[in-house]
């Protein structure tokens, strides 16, 4: 949030005013302020590396390894980091198993 004008290639720069809201969210809503399983299980693989990206962690390629690479590619997914595609109640925080969609529904 410090250096939003150089954001992965892009100049993502806001108002002082919304980065300011954006950050105490972000900081509310950390792995490390919140009770989940699975919140623990990132942070604890983030350790002291310099990951910036969920998928980076060994908790997340060793809970998708299985899954075929090139789905990836599906036109209703197009990412790794697009994880609503697939966990249909992430926004609310949740990564229910009973939530995951059924793989083959993207074929
Ligand atoms: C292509 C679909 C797909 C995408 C995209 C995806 N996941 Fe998953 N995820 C799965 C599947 C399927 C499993 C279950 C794997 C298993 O049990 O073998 C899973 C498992 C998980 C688990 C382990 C759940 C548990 O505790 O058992 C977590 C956490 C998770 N995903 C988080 C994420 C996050 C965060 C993202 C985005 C950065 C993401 N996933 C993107 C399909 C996906």
């Amino acid at each position: 949030m410090s250096d939003l004008e150089n954001h992965f290639g892009d100049d993502a720069s806001i108002d002082k005013e919304s980065n300011k809201e954006i950050l105490a969210f972000l900081v509310k809503n950390s792995a490390e302020n919140y009770t989940m399983e699975d919140s623990w299980n990132f942070l604890n693989s983030i350790g002291d590396k310099d990951i910036i990206a969920m998928t980076q962690t060994s908790f997340w390629k060793k809970t998708h390894k299985d899954i075929p690479k090139n789905i990836f590619d599906n036109k209703k997914i197009r990412s790794k980091a697009n994880c609503k595609a697939c966990h249909t109640d992430i926004e609310k925080g949740l990564i229910e198993d009973e939530n995951i969609k059924n793989l083959s529904t993207f074929n």
